[in-house]
């Protein structure tokens, strides 16, 4: 090996110094949450990238699914890196590492928006938050409008990422879309979909699905595809608030809407979506029309996975959201 050059040599105690300073603590643990109908205290697991304290406004996101877990959404913390206020994820109860509740599955009532309204409210409270930001991505976005209506105290900015104003119209953009797919696929999931029978013609229309409507990179990175793995290892969440039909919702999001109650989110929102998006124009354009302060960005080459698949301009233009 040759000797290194001086000049890199003085430079290395710099470089380590920037290294120390631009070190990121990242704080895990869980917070218990009670759950009356049950009688049972559960834990949340949740994760903050950056240092909580007293007086600054976090970056909390909620994750999709319903059923997947939080790590797609850790790389959200480019737009908190260098901010007072960190970036906090954290698994929904039923998935991930927050407690499972397998004999609950099919159970309706049980399963419900309000539950996971409930989780959030608790944690906001264990973990001493006052003022914060909320971002959902696909179903989180539909948990964050649900609980934006309600005007919490605390919440200063709203980001609905790809989510839908009403479970109608989303199902109405799959069914456009399925539409548009090559006759087999098609064919394959009008024959199969509906009892999700999993004949190689289903799983390659399923496949066709996600890489040109979920994530359109190629692989997937890994922590959307550790969110899969979850949600299939405990399809609770899933199978009873959507259903195991892509195009039918048969669970306890059957008819969910907030398109009436959206003038009451008084708080300046960001709402995304990408070109190629499950959550088409259709499905967005009621937050458009009916939330007061509202922008809307769409990403020409995205689908429903913008931040990793246009990452710089997805973080540029939150950043710039919540923080100018
Ligand atoms: C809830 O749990 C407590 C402690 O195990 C028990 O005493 C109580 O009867 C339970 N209540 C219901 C409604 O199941
Ligand atoms: C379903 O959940 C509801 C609400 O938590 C509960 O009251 C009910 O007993 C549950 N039903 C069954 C069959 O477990
Ligand atoms: C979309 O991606 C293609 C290929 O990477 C690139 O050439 C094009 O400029 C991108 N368009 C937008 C709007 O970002």
């Amino acid at each position: 090996m040759r000797p290194l050059p001086a000049l890199l040599l003085i430079l290395l105690p710099v470089l380590q110094l920037v290294v120390a300073l631009n070190a990121v603590d990242v704080t895990e643990g869980y917070v218990s949450f009670e759950v009356p109908s049950i009688n049972r205290t559960c834990q949340t697991y949740y994760k903050i990238i950056g240092t909580l304290r007293p007086g600054v406004r976090p970056l909390i996101a909620l994750h999709g699914g319903p059923g997947v877990n939080s790590e797609y959404l850790e790389i959200l913390s480019d737009v908190t890196n260098g901010r007072t206020g960190p970036l906090i994820v954290y698994d929904q109860i039923g998935n991930g590492l927050s407690t499972h509740l397998r004999e609950t599955a099919g159970n309706k009532s049980f399963w419900t928006v309000d539950l996971f309204i409930s989780e959030l409210k608790n944690l906001l409270a264990k973990l001493n938050i006052k003022e914060y930001d909320l971002l959902g991505q696909s179903w989180g976005g539909m948990l964050g409008s649900s609980f934006a209506i309600q005007r919490p105290r605390g919440l200063k900015h709203l980001v609905l990422f790809s989510s839908p104003a009403s479970m109608d119209l989303w199902i109405q953009a799959q069914i456009a879309l399925k539409n548009k797919f090559p006759e087999k696929l098609r064919d394959a999931l009008d024959k199969y979909d509906e009892d999700h029978i999993p004949t190689p013609e289903y799983e390659e229309a399923m496949a066709y699905y996600n890489s040109h409507h979920l994530c359109t990179l190629d692989p997937f990175p890994l922590p959307i595809i550790h969110g899969a793995e979850w949600a299939a290892r405990d399809q609770t969440v899933g199978d009873t608030m959507y259903g195991s039909s892509q195009f039918k919702v048969t669970g306890s999001l059957a008819g969910w809407s907030v398109i009436d109650q959206l003038p009451n989110i008084k708080v300046p929102t960001l709402v995304t979506n990408g070109a190629q998006d499950g959550a088409q124009d259709l499905v967005v354009l009621p937050f458009v029309e009916r939330i007061p302060r509202v922008k809307w960005v769409k990403f020409q080459n995205s689908s429903h996975m913008a931040h990793y698949e246009e990452r710089e301009k997805f973080m540029r233009t939150l950043s710039k959201f919540l923080y100018h």
